[in-house]
Parts: structure tokens; sequence; C-alpha cells
């Protein structure tokens, strides 16, 4: 069993390269087996859940490999010859993301039912409702969900809520279905844009991508792209701005479109913390007192869901009262608990977290619960005083690359341990 250990008081200086977007690069994984021909992805995350990724698709017959630390080869496969490993699609939510290209290239799919995670139930039933109303005939069966399609028809599907992945799995089968499909309430998040001018590349008509509505012209096939680059990860960029302003850095991201982190940088300067624009790098400088603010989560372009926890972090050692507001899921706000035992004063009521600043943070063991949590907490560390132990690290694997290194780079003291 491993441990990351965080030796804190330091403040995080110089510069640091930004990787490619996991939730771009999972969805456009998924949409390259609807390609006719083999397809190259530069700009690729070496994280694990790519990792699993590749695991799943080449156990489906396709032909993947790394051309490059960060270059993906991926070969589509005549046929599936053998459904995704349930042990492996388990592990992945995202591989949630094969039903709808299975479905329009292959005409079938049977992919495990993503239960639910530490952060929500994470329901698909609007996944169903749209791949249904294109013809698909989708049921559950010992956990899986099993889908079978002739061949899929347009049709025009509204979304109760703008989920990304019922968006992304939609606008994927709708390019190869039978005429027009149309999306509404679709989610506009910058990933959903990627995936659309990846399959725009691959020969299909997709229009509208990052608005309200998308529209879709079935193709008989996609084989066109050879080559696409993956847009940068904001995530992974939020999480070293706040990092950054948590330890009254001075840090230069590159390899970022500061566009697509607009709703924190606007979060962020109203904290008081600088931020020098650039066309693809952000200057992040904090070095006097900051400001508490109010936060609720929304889809984009609101405040991320994903930064939300990040954020939780920042406030605890702003003087005064912030409040933060949960509208994506209902059980994000686990990372307070350990947030607690490292002297945050945090009160959650459902949805909604007040945090009371407190003058600093001492180091405690913690562990981490998900993903972001998990990124949340190196930042606690890394603000705290002493040392502080995180248990559960690969959950931060999963969406950071090369964390330790980059972090140790900015002048943190970050190392991972082995335990007896
Ligand atoms: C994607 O998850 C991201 N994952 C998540 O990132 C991100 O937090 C989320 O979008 C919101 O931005 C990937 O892209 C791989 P949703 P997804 O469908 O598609 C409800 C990370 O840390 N819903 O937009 O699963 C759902 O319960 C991860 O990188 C339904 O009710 O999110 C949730 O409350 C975590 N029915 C809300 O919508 C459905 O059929 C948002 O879910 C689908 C979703």
């Amino acid at each position: 069993m491993r441990k990351i250990v965080v030796s804190g008081g330091r403040s995080l200086k110089g510069k640091v390269k930004i990787s490619g977007a996991k939730n771009a690069s999972l969805a456009i994984m998924c949409a390259a087996l609807m390609a006719d021909k083999p397809v190259v992805l530069d700009n690729i995350p070496y994280i694990s859940d790519v990792k699993i990724m590749i695991e799943i698709i080449g156990t489906m017959g396709a032909e993947i490999r790394w051309l490059d630390s960060d270059v993906l080869y991926i070969k589509p496969p005549e046929t599936i010859s053998q459904d995704a490993p349930y042990e492996k699609v388990k592990k992945l939510r995202a591989s949630n993301l094969l039903l709808g290209p299975l479905l329009a290239k292959y005409g079938r799919a049977s992919v495990a039912l993503p239960g639910g995670c530490n952060i929500g139930v994470r329901p698909m039933d609007l996944h169903f409702k749209g791949l249904a109303g294109m013809g698909a005939e989708i049921r559950l069966e010992r956990g899986f969900v099993i889908g079978t399609a002739d061949r899929l028809t347009g049709a025009r599907v509204y979304l109760d809520f703008p989920s990304v992945g019922a968006t992304e799995n939609i606008m994927m089968a709708a390019c190869l279905a039978e005429g027009q499909t149309i999306i509404e309430n679709v989610a506009k998040e910058p990933e959903i844009v990627d995936l659309a001018n990846f399959l725009n590349a691959m020969g299909a008509k997709v229009r509208g991508a990052g608005t309200d509505v998308i529209k879709i012209e079935g193709k008989s096939e996609l084989n066109q792209c050879q080559r696409y680059s993956v847009i940068p990860d904001r995530i992974e960029a939020g999480t070293y701005m706040v990092a950054a302003a948590a330890t009254r850095g001075d840090v230069l991201l590159e390899n970022v479109i500061p566009k697509h982190l607009e709703p924190l940088i606007a979060k962020l300067r109203e904290a008081k913390v600088e931020i020098e624009e650039s066309e693809d790098s952000l200057r992040v400088k904090a070095a006097g007192p900051l400001a508490p603010v109010d936060i609720k989560t929304l889809p984009y372009p609101g405040f991320p869901t994903d930064m939300q926890s990040q954020m939780m972090v920042l406030l605890t050692t702003v003087p005064g009262t912030s409040v933060i507001v949960e509208n994506i899921f209902e059980n994000r706000f686990q990372v307070a608990d350990e947030l607690k035992r490292l002297g945050a004063k945090i009160k959650v009521e459902g949805r909604m977290a007040v945090i009371e600043g407190v003058p600093e943070l001492q180091g405690a063991h913690v562990k981490a619960t998900d993903l972001r949590a998990g990124a949340a907490l190196l930042i606690a560390g890394l603000m705290a005083r002493g040392e502080t132990h995180i248990s559960n690290p690969q959950y931060i694997l999963r969406g950071y690359q090369d964390f330790e290194s980059k972090l140790n780079s900015l002048g943190a003291c970050v190392k991972s341990v082995t335990l007896e």
C-alpha cells in the first residue's frame, strides 16, 4: 500500500506545463473506434484512467499503443472480438462512453453499468433515453448495459439535465445514424467542443457544439481523420492555479487555454489572487491576504464542480466566511471531513458548505476519497504546517500526470512512500 507525504509551508514558484485533458481524451478514444482507419491522437495524458481505457479498447480487438510519451495510435477492429471485461470497465466510469460509438458502428454494445461512485449515484437514464430515441434497444443484465441496434436513426432529443456524458454518447452515436439528430439542452463544456471537432475531423457533420443545441447529420462512415491533438486539461490547470494561490506563490502555467478557465479566473480574482493571462499561459500570484468568496457549481460556463474541492481548501485559511453550494453531484463534500483533521472549520449542510477561515492548517494523516478530493488534500498538505500523509493516492494518479515531479519542480516537497 502506498501513501503520499507532503512537507508543507512552502510557496510554489516557477513554471509548470499542463498535460492533455483527461475528460476530452477518454471520450475521443471511444470515438476513435468509429473510424474506418487508424487514428493518431496527440497530447494524451499518461494517467491511470487513460491506461485502463487502453486496456479496455485493446481487449475488444482494437490495435492501440503509445507512439510517444503522449501520442496514442488506435486502429479500430473490423468487428468487436469480445465485450469490454467487467473488472476493467467497473474501474472506469468513463467506459460508459463506449455505448454510443459501439452501437453506432457495430450495432451492439455491452458495458458494465458504472455503479455510483463516491461523489454521487451517477445514473445513465439520459444516455438511455437518447439512444433509445434513436432506435437502440437498451437493457440491463447482470450489471451490464446491453445495447443493440440494426441502424440508428436520427431523432430529436431533449436532455432534462445538460449531462456531459449523455451529450457525448448521443452525439457520437448520431454521427453514424440515418438522418439528422437534434440534441437540446446539451452540455457546453470545452471537452464537448473538442470531441465534436474530432468527430468532424473524422468526416462527421456536427454543428453547434458549445451552444445549447447540437445538430448532427448522420454519415455512413468516418474515414478522414489521421491525426488530432486534444485540448489541455483545464481542471489540472485549475488545480495548479489554486495550489499557487493557496501557498501564496508565483507560478506560470504553460499550455493552457485561458478561455476554458474563465469561471475559475473570475472567482480567484474576486478572492484577490493576481492572474495575468496571455494566449496559451497564465501567471498566478498571491502575496497579500485573500478575500472570502461564495461559490455555486454549475454546468459550463458556470463554476466547475471538478474545482470545488480544491477551492474549499484554499478558503480554509482565508479570513472570514465563505459558502460553497454544490449543484451538480449530491455527495461531493467528503473532503471536508478530512480537512477538519487538518484544523479547518467547515460546516456541511446538504448541498451547502460554510467555511470559516482559520490562521493555518496543521499537517495530519488523511485519506483521499475520490480524484479531486485527493488533489485538494495535496494542496492542503502544501499549505499546512508540518507533514501531511495522504492514503489512497491512487485516486490522484487517475487524473494528474507526473504530479509529484511537477509539484517538486515548483519547490514543493512531495514524496510517495510504500507502507510495509
Ligand atoms: C463528467 O462526468 C466528467 N467525467 C466529470 O469529471 C465531471 O465532474 C462531470 O462530467 C460534470 O462536469 C468525464 O468526463 C469522464 P454528468 P459525467 O453526466 O458525464 C446527472 C472528474 O473528476 N445525470 O454531466 O458522469 C448526474 O447524476 C470527473 O474528472 C443524470 O441524472 O457527468 C450528475 O448529478 C468527476 N442522468 C449530473 O447529471 C444521466 O443520465 C452531472 O453528470 C447522466 C447524468
